[in-house]
Order: structure tokens, then sequence, then C-alpha cells
């Protein structure tokens, strides 16, 4: 085994909020991992870690052997990173964006260098076109362009394909499967169990801030989904869904926590 990313008993809290809640995970070299859980489930708060944004409550996080709480640059210096929103500056074309980003990474790239990188992610119509004027695919497409300005070895996308319209999905899918071939490792977090189940060599599916389950997708499956009702086993497969409901009793509109929130404010807007 040949982790690239170890995290141990990791717990992150905000005030009263236990985000984190006692995470372990092991993430291989070169695999696609997928951290699967709705909203609320923490799985932003744990890339947040392996970056090194957020300072965990208790627990490690360490990156190719790095600690990353005391060795954050030697981490940064191995990461890519798309955010779950990304800010990108309006005034500046694609092309621009490229070489802002190469110059904060201190990477030297020519023009045609930044062309053969907007061209790999499908953008070379669009090299002098700003943020705005992109497409949500285009926009994601981009996004995903910037994380590997570096070279990174491990490329963190926060919802990837959250937003996007089946075929924009797709092609974003194909360009993660891209970065997987190039020898990156890549670490996702996503609502989609399609998402996951097509894209992602192992799944941790997360809910309030733990881990419950981590396998492939077809051992999960295999492992947790109860079969179906005649009727319905004549219709469809088994999925990700279904392991879902069966561990944690309810869909991935929420945690618990942020059901009830969210029954409070739908009783009090009635
Ligand atoms: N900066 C913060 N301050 C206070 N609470 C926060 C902060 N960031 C996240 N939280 C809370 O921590 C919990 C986990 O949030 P997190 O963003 O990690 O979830 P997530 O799984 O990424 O959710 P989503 O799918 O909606 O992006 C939530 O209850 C959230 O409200
Ligand atoms: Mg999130």
């Amino acid at each position: 085994m040949n982790a690239m990313i170890e995290i141990n008993d990791l717990y992150v809290r905000y005030g009263k909020v236990n985000a984190v809640n006692g995470m372990s995970l092991s993430i291989q070299v070169g695999e696609v991992f997928g951290l699967l859980g709705p909203n609320g489930a923490g799985k932003t708060s744990t890339l947040a870690c392996i970056q090194g944004l957020v300072r965990p409550n208790g627990g490690t996080v360490r990156v190719a052997g790095h600690d990353v709480s005391r060795e954050g640059m030697a981490v940064k210096a191995l990461l890519g990173v798309q955010l779950q929103k990304t800010a990108l500056f309006e005034e500046l074309n694609a092309s621009e964006l490229v070489e802002l980003f190469a110059a904060i990474y201190n990477v030297p790239m020519s023009k045609a260098d930044v062309a053969a990188l907007l061209a790999h992610f499908g953008l070379s119509q669009k090299a002098t076109a700003r943020p705005t004027q992109l497409s949500g695919g285009q926009q994601q497409r981009l996004a995903l362009a910037l994380a590997v300005v570096n070279n990174p070895q491990v490329v963190l996308l926060d919802e990837p394909g959250t937003g996007l319209d089946p075929q924009a999905r797709r092609g974003v899918w194909t360009l993660i499967r891209r970065m997987q071939s190039e020898g990156r490792t890549v670490v996702l977090t996503t609502h989609s169990m399609e998402e996951a189940q097509e894209l992602c060599d192992r799944v941790g599916i997360v809910d309030g801030g733990k881990l419950i389950a981590l396998d492939t997708p077809q051992a999960l499956i295999a492992r947790h989904a109860p079969p179906l009702p005649p009727a319905e086993a004549a219709r469809r497969q088994p999925n990700l869904e279904d392991v879902f409901l069966a561990l944690t009793g309810h869909g991935l509109g929420g945690t618990h926590a942020s059901q009830d929130d969210e029954s409070a404010w739908l009783a009090a807007v009635a």
C-alpha cells in the first residue's frame, strides 16, 4: 500500500458544530478518491485540512509523508486545488489567468505553454474570453486547468461536477480521468452517486463529519445495498444511493442536523 494522503482521527469544530468528527482514511497514490455525502457532511472541511487552510482541532493529515500542520509549504507545492466556488478576477481573460497562476506558483510558462494548457482543457477558442463570458462547463474546465498549472501530484476538486448539464459533466469527468492517467492522485467531493460510481476508484461515504463506509463502488453496493423489490429490480441495478440510504436512513438531501434546521425553517416560513 502506497499512501499519498493519510488522515488520522481528524476533528474540525466551528463553535458548536462538529464539522469533522473523528475521520481516518488513507488515499493511495494514483487513485481517484471520492468523498460522497450530503450538504454539511464535512467534505469541504476535510479538503481544507488537507490544504492546510483550516487547522484541525484534533488529529493529523499527511501528504506524501509531510505533516500538513508542520510542513505546510512542502505540502502546498504538491497540491493543485479547485475550490467549491471559484472566484476568478473578472478583468482577466483565460490566458491571463493561467499566466497569473503560473506567476503565483513561480512556474515558467511561455505563450505556447499557456495555449497548450488551454487546448488540453478544450478552451483554445476561449483564450481571450473572461470568466463571465464562459459557460458553466467552460468555467469549470478553466478551474481544472488552473488547478494543474503547477503540475501537482495531488489534485483536490471540491464538487467538480455540480451545476453542470450531463454533457458538460461528462467532459469534466474525462478531464479528471486524464489527470489520473498523467499520474496524479485526485481527491474529489460530490453529492452525486452517479459521479462517484462512474469516476471514483474508491469512495468514502461521509455523514455528520464521520466516514461511515469506504470501498470501491462495486464493493459498497455488494455489501450494503439491500435487495431491490422485484418490480424495481426489473428496471434498475442497485446503486450507491441505495447504499447511502441503507447506511444512514436518509437520502442525500442533508444530514440529520441540517434536515432539522430545514424543517424548522420550513415551519417558520409556512
Ligand atoms: N467557516 C465556518 N464557520 C462555521 N461553520 C462552518 C464553517 N464552514 C463549515 N461550517 C459548518 O460545518 C459543517 C460542515 O461543512 P462543510 O462545508 O465541510 O460541508 P460539506 O460536506 O462540504 O457540505 P456541502 O455539500 O454543502 O458543500 C456544516 O454544518 C457547516 O455549516
Ligand atoms: Mg462543500
